[in-house]
């Protein structure tokens, strides 16, 4: 259950009821800042002291009356100026706790009233150039977000808009033709096309004829003809084979592949409709919107100089003329409600200039922009994708490195008596180990902040990083192994109860479950969910060093297992909307 919107509204009633009031008010639930003053305030007093001309303490104690006849709540306390203080009813949380203990499809988690269709635009890197650690951001995030936006229970729509279209093609198709080897690009793609088009932009450069060479064939390739198509498709293939072995390594997975090349044919059409409506003109031979120029554009537009070009004198269109195109498609054909474009803060300004146009076009489709920081390096720089011979760190050599320095730090756990892996299962508790700590690492950040990238602190099993929480999942599990049960069968007829200090409170986090995720979801922040999971494992190592399990007897091993297999299922759930594996032994 949403434990702050239950409040909220058992607050509101209590309001009403204790003030006569012709309808129920806000109660204003938070959290307490201190556990001694309880577990929630309702500060909706203050708010109507100003509306009823009354002093707000002399408001709050019948409302604190009113609430003290209400189940779920053990004790209501009028404090400070006129807030009133809740303690939960512990008794009330074992049986919600229970409920969501016996739910295990959902693990108590509602699903959303209003579910909408959501674009959700990530990875999107472009074709014949490698990925950067932007783009694994993107990939990692967009991924996340998806997963969380699904659960909660939207129609989700996972896009990858390649940048697969523009000039380069036209050099590679040239370039490809004078030093292609067709070897390399059938093992190795994206190096050999970044390569070739390096070449190629070089002697573009300084050669008129290669140049123009270039631009006829990209011509060509535009009007449709039929053999530098052909070559085209060759490219995005090689291309998207090696993508998909990094998204499988990842575990990633798109619905759709609309890349820019899908727009190509509605680009005029754009340019035509943003001319006809007198949103953008035309200037020395190039089509722009003059943000200065719109009395309707959003102010911090207005006092921007430079324009936002959509096509450029020579004819060509941009990613914003793509973009348009993107948001007229998703609108009008895919009917979304919703588009999420999980992008580095990089390009906040093209956004803010996207969306502004969309308005202007008169498209009312909720899009935001879902930016991130930088990964920075040990010496809080960028991280260069370059090691120091100058060699490019793949995305894939990325991920190869994660895998063995897991594997490092398990065969260490190993040899200290920590871990226990069985050789068969050790290829496999690597790879979730390790792709799970570069997930884990990136996604417990606040998205818009920037992140050093420290492989000690990430493949780490004591504090917050992913192993240690994969480890406390697997030590959960462990229990059961050892009581010879399982762990959903242990949990179906149990009954929660909250006996002890350190019961209560691994209670009171195992509550806040619904809420967080709900939260995440809202707020397009999958870190809510890490903040939760290791919050809630910390509480388990209290519960676990006073609590004995399977030791204890009758109904309160039974409701510690409960307490066990729930704290499992969250960090499982938990990691699982974030794209982290678990296993159950190591
Ligand atoms: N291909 C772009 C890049 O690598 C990202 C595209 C993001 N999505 C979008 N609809 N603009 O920078």
């Amino acid at each position: 259950m949403l434990l702050e919107r239950y409040l909220e509204t058992i607050g509101s009633e209590a309001i009403q009821r204790a003030l006569n009031l012709d309808g129920p008010r806000p109660a204003l639930v938070r959290p307490t800042t201190d556990p001694k003053f309880g577990d929630f305030q309702i500060n909706g007093a203050m708010k109507l002291a100003k509306e009823l001309g009354r002093p707000p303490r002399e408001l709050a104690q019948p409302i604190a009356e009113a609430l003290r006849g209400i189940d779920a709540i053990e004790k209501a306390e009028v404090a400070g100026p006129g807030f009133v203080n809740i303690h939960l009813s512990n008794a009330w949380i074992a049986k919600t706790l229970t409920e969501a203990l016996h739910d295990l499809d959902r693990d108590g988690v509602p699903p959303v009233e209003d579910p909408e269709k959501v674009i959700v635009d990530f990875s999107s890197p472009n074709i014949a150039k490698q990925m950067h650690v932007g783009h694994l951001r993107s990939t990692i995030i967009g991924d996340a977000i998806s997963r969380i936006l699904s659960f909660v229970g939207h129609d989700v729509v996972r896009d990858n808009h390649l940048g697969d279209w523009g000039t380069q093609f036209g050099l590679l198709i040239v370039g490809m033709r004078e030093w292609g080897e067709e070897a390399a690009l059938q093992s190795d793609p994206i190096t050999e096309l970044e390569r070739v088009y390096k070449l190629a932009s070089e002697r573009a450069g300084r050669d008129e004829a290669f140049a123009d060479q270039a631009r006829a064939e990209l011509a060509k390739l535009q009007s449709g003809d039929a053999d530098n198509r052909k070559l085209w498709e060759h490219f995005v293939e090689v291309s998207r084979t090696a993508l998909d072995a990094v998204y499988a390594e990842l575990d990633v997975s798109f619905d759709v592949w609309l890349g820019e090349s899908a727009y190509h044919e509605a680009l005029p059409g754009v340019v035509d409709a943003l001319l006809g409506k007198g949103i953008a003109r035309e200037d020395d031979g190039a089509v722009c919107i003059f943000w200065d120029e719109l009395d309707s554009a959003p102010k911090n537009l207005r006092k921007q100089k430079t324009p936002f070009i959509v096509r450029k004198k020579d004819g060509a269109f941009l990613y914003s003329t793509t973009d348009i195109a993107t948001v007229l498609h998703r609108a009008n054909a895919l009917h979304a409600d919703r588009a999420l474009y999980v992008v580095d803060n990089r390009q906040g300004l093209h956004f803010q200039q996207l969306f502004a146009a969309m308005r202007l076009l008169g498209v009312d489709m909720a899009l935001e922009h879902i930016g991130f920081g930088t990964v920075l390096g040990r010496d809080g720089k960028p991280l260069r994708t370059r090691d120091a011979s100058g060699h490019v760190i793949t995305l894939a050599s990325l991920l190869e490195e994660s895998k063995q320095r897991a594997r490092a730090r398990i065969d260490e756990g190993i040899a200290e008596g920590r871990l226990r892996v069985r050789p068969e299962e050790m290829d496999e508790v690597s790879r979730v180990v390790g792709i799970g700590a570069v997930k884990y690492a990136d996604l417990r950040q606040n998205r818009l902040s920037d992140y050093q990238f420290d492989w000690d602190k990430m493949i780490s099993f004591q504090g917050n990083a992913g192993p240690y929480l994969q480890y406390a999942y697997a030590r959960c599990a462990s229990i059961f192994a050892k009581g010879g049960l399982t762990m959903d069968d242990s949990a179906a007829e149990a009954s929660i109860l909250l006996e002890t200090p350190t019961e209560q409170t691994l209670g009171r986090h195992l509550m806040r479950f619904a809420d967080v995720v709900h939260q995440a979801a809202i707020t397009s922040q999958p870190h809510l969910i890490c903040e939760h999971v290791y919050e809630l494992s910390r509480a388990f190592n209290g519960f676990y060093a006073e609590c004995p399990v399977l030791d204890a007897d009758g109904a309160t091993r039974e409701s510690r297992l409960g307490l066990t297999a729930m704290t499992a299922r969250q960090i499982r759930r938990g990691l699982d909307l974030v794209g982290i594996g678990v296993v159950d032994r190591m």
